[in-house]
């Protein structure tokens, strides 16, 4: 059973095509990148795939379920959206927490630490989002996305913006996620 199945998916926004017949698959375990220039329709086939907005016509299924079975399995899939779902006021452990809870999740303040130091964040647990670099609130996005362990996880231009050194740390994490048996959708302008 594939990580992803999409078949003939369309999505047009009135008259606006955005998506026309997009077919791919996604084995469990694989890395997946999803090339396109500004405004191809990345995010939008993000979007489709984790319910926050429907397609126009196609098929879905993701860890062998149907799109509208996405309900039974969403604790097991993380996303980290390309706009930001950050809640400025909140320290980075509160954020962990909520988040895991929207999901229906519990974590430990273990798991907390745990999370933050994967993405090279140790430490920051009492600091407040909003004192984070651009850089940080991404790594903070991407945090959010592994709370509850998912084996599927959808990021949105995980490496976008961030400093080589940054961007390099972000790739082994995706490697070491992988070597886990994750599977990874991942939306990328780096052609590296
Ligand atoms: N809610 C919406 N209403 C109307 N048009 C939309 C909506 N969301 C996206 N679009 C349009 O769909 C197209 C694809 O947008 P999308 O954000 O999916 O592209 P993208 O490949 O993620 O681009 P980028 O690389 O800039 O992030 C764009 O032309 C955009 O204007
Ligand atoms: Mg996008």
């Amino acid at each position: 059973m594939s990580a992803i199945e999409v078949k003939g998916l369309k999505k047009s926004f009135g008259a606006k095509e955005v998506l026309r017949e997009v077919n791919l698959t996604v084995e469990r375990g694989e890395i997946f990148g999803f090339l396109g220039r500004n405004g191809a329709g990345k995010s939008t086939f993000i979007q489709i795939m984790t319910g926050i907005t429907q397609a126009t016509g196609g098929t879905v299924a993701l860890l062998g379920e149907p799109a509208d079975r996405l309900d039974a399995i969403k604790q097991r899939i993380g996303v980290m959206p390309d706009t930001s779902n950050l809640y400025h006021d909140m320290t980075a452990r509160a954020f962990l927490n909520y988040m895991a809870g929207l999901s229906g999740v519990r974590i430990t303040k273990q798991e907390v630490r745990r999370l933050l130091e994967q993405v090279g964040l140790s430490g920051t647990e009492r600091q407040k989002i909003g004192s984070f670099s651009f850089g940080m609130k991404k790594k903070i996005s991407i945090a959010q996305a592994l709370t509850g362990n998912p084996e599927l996880l959808f990021l949105d231009e995980p490496t976008s913006g961030l400093d080589p050194e940054s961007a390099i740390e972000i790739q082994r994490l995706l490697l070491a996620l992988k070597a886990e048996g994750k599977t990874i959708f991942l939306t990328s302008h780096n052609l590296n």
